[in-house]
């Protein structure tokens, strides 16, 4: 039997999951389970290269391993765990600085963004994330790395990297592919439909959080961003709040755009809200409730995440000690 292909992929406990984190991937993710090794990753050390306040990160950390969980992702089919519990991410990573350049971060779109964002506090971390994310990957011999295309630029330089490290010491590291979902890839938020949906614009009109109320669900759909000509069509060029909520009700009723724009013809915009908003409430409801039932459960949650980081220890040491060796480090 031939070995099944390796996927690895992460989410930040930044902020709470939204609508455009579970169509965008996490719905993709449970699709992998049966056909792929999955590690699927809580990326907390990412979380830190932005100042984040501890109980909050603590109690978000927990949060995702629910929502991962009730999204459908089974513990049982993949490896689900937290990065901080895995020490090799942070020892490759130091091994892998060492073969990145300067340059090359330099380069990196989102360390430019974020340090405009935060000019206050650009730290080395933020200009080294590309690094971690690159232990991350290669630790595990990835062979697909399911990313939105905000993160593609991230996933080459980890093959540059890769490359670099190969070239001098033979094939060490799986050279990783992005894996980019055609379907769904990038929900826009609701109140600024030019902008991802985004966990850092919380609380917002525009952003749909996995947890949650109805009431908050249907209040945001109500006052999404629409346009003037009161006319359900698909059009992502000149019709971004329509075309948006087009994708967002067709990835949760299932139907296609044909049949959106045949149910909603002469009707006006009210009532094709409406119906998005009540289709978004029915498809989170059952995640919400798993989630807050498994939330009583912490045992089972500690359980969940040990055995996570029991398996990705073992393949993560595998990995760290090849390299270790290779660059000639004394074996202990
Ligand atoms: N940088 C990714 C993001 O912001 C999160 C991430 C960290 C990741 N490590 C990863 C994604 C490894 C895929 C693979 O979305």
């Amino acid at each position: 039997m031939e070995e099944k292909k390796i996927i690895f992929s992460g989410i930040k406990p930044s902020g709470n999951l939204t609508l455009g984190s579970y169509l965008g991937a996490l719905k993709n993710w449970v699709d992998l389970s049966d056909e792929y090794n999955c590690y699927y990753c809580i990326v907390d050390m990412h979380a830190i290269t932005v100042r984040q306040d501890a109980a909050q990160l603590r109690r978000r950390t927990l949060e995702q391993l629910a929502q991962y969980i009730a999204c459908g992702l089974d513990p049982a089919k993949n490896t689900i765990f937290i990065q901080s519990h895995v020490p090799a991410h942070a020892e490759l990573s130091w091994v892998l600085s060492c073969y990145t350049m300067f340059g090359e971060l330099s380069r990196m779109t989102q360390f430019k963004d974020k340090s405009a964002k935060n000019a206050d506090n650009i730290n080395a971390g933020l200009f080294t994330y590309p690094v971690l994310m690159a232990a991350d990957i290669l630790l595990y011999q990835a062979d697909l790395v399911p990313v939105g295309e905000d993160q593609k630029q991230h996933v080459e330089i980890t093959r540059d990297i890769a490359h670099r490290f190969n070239s001098v010491y033979g094939e060490v590291f799986t050279m990783p592919e992005p894996f980019i979902p055609k379907v769904g890839a990038r929900i826009m938020s609701l109140s600024d439909p030019d902008s991802k949906m985004s966990k850092s614009e919380q609380g917002g009109m525009g952003c749909i959080c996995l947890m949650d109320s109805p009431e908050d669900i249907m209040r945001r759909f109500k006052r999404a961003v629409t346009d003037s000509d009161s006319c359900v069509r698909y059009d992502p060029e000149n019709k971004k709040g329509v075309s948006n909520l087009m994708a967002i009700y067709s990835a949760a009723s299932g139907k296609n755009f044909a049949e959106i724009e045949a149910e909603f013809d002469g009707k006006g915009y009210g009532d094709f809200k409406t119906a998005v908003g009540e289709s978004v409430v029915e498809l989170l409801r059952p995640i919400r409730e798993k989630a807050e039932d498994l939330l009583k459960n912490k045992d089972y949650l500690v359980q969940i995440y040990r055995d996570g980081a029991e398996t990705a220890a073992k393949a993560a040491a595998r990995t760290l000690r090849k390299v270790y060796k290779k660059v000639g480090f004394v074996e202990r």
